[in-house]
C-alpha cells in the first residue's frame, strides 16, 4: 500500500473534524498523525463543561497513538485543521514528531517540531 501523501493526511483530518465534540467553543479540529509503521490515527478535540478540562485534537491523537503502542519518535507528519497551539507544541516536542502540517491564515504550512517549538523544554534529571 502507498503512504498517504501530506495532502491525504490533512483531507483525513478535514474528514474527522466532523466528529468533534465541541459544544461550547463550536470550533471542531481534526487531526490525522502517520507513523512510521504506515497507520495514520486520528483525533478529534473533546470539550467539557468544566472548559480547562477539553483536550485539543491534537492530543486526543497522540493519546489515541500511545494507548495502541505507539511512542517517541514513531510520528512522521502530523496534520491538523488548526494552526496547533503551544500546549500541543510541547507535545510534538515530547513526541519528536517530524513534520506537522495546518492551515494557517488560509495558508498550508508545513514545519518542523523544533521550528514550531524553539529552546523547548526537555526534563534532564
Ligand atoms: N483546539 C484544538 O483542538 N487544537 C488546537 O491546537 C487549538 C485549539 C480546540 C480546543 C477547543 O476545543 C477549541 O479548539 C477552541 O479553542
Amino acid at each position: 500500500m502507498t503512504q498517504p501523501t501530506d495532502q491525504d493526511l490533512l483531507a483525513r483530518a478535514d474528514a474527522i473534524a466532523s466528529r468533534a465534540y465541541a459544544p461550547y467553543s463550536r470550533y471542531a479540529v481534526g487531526c490525522a498523525a502517520l507513523t512510521r509503521d504506515g497507520r495514520v490515527i486520528e483525533g478529534v478535540n473533546v470539550e467539557n463543561a468544566s472548559y480547562p478540562l477539553g483536550v485539543c485534537a491534537e492530543r486526543a491523537t497522540l493519546s489515541r497513538a500511545v494507548c495502541e503502542g505507539y511512542g517517541p519518535g514513531d510520528f512522521v507528519v502530523l496534520a491538523v485543521t488548526a494552526p496547533p497551539c503551544g500546549g500541543c507544541r510541547q507535545w510534538f516536542h515530547e513526541m519528536a514528531v517530524e513534520r506537522v502540517i495546518f492551515r494557517h491564515d488560509g495558508h498550508e504550512m508545513t514545519m518542523t517540531s523544533g521550528e514550531l517549538l524553539p529552546q523547548s523544554f526537555t526534563l534532564n534529571r
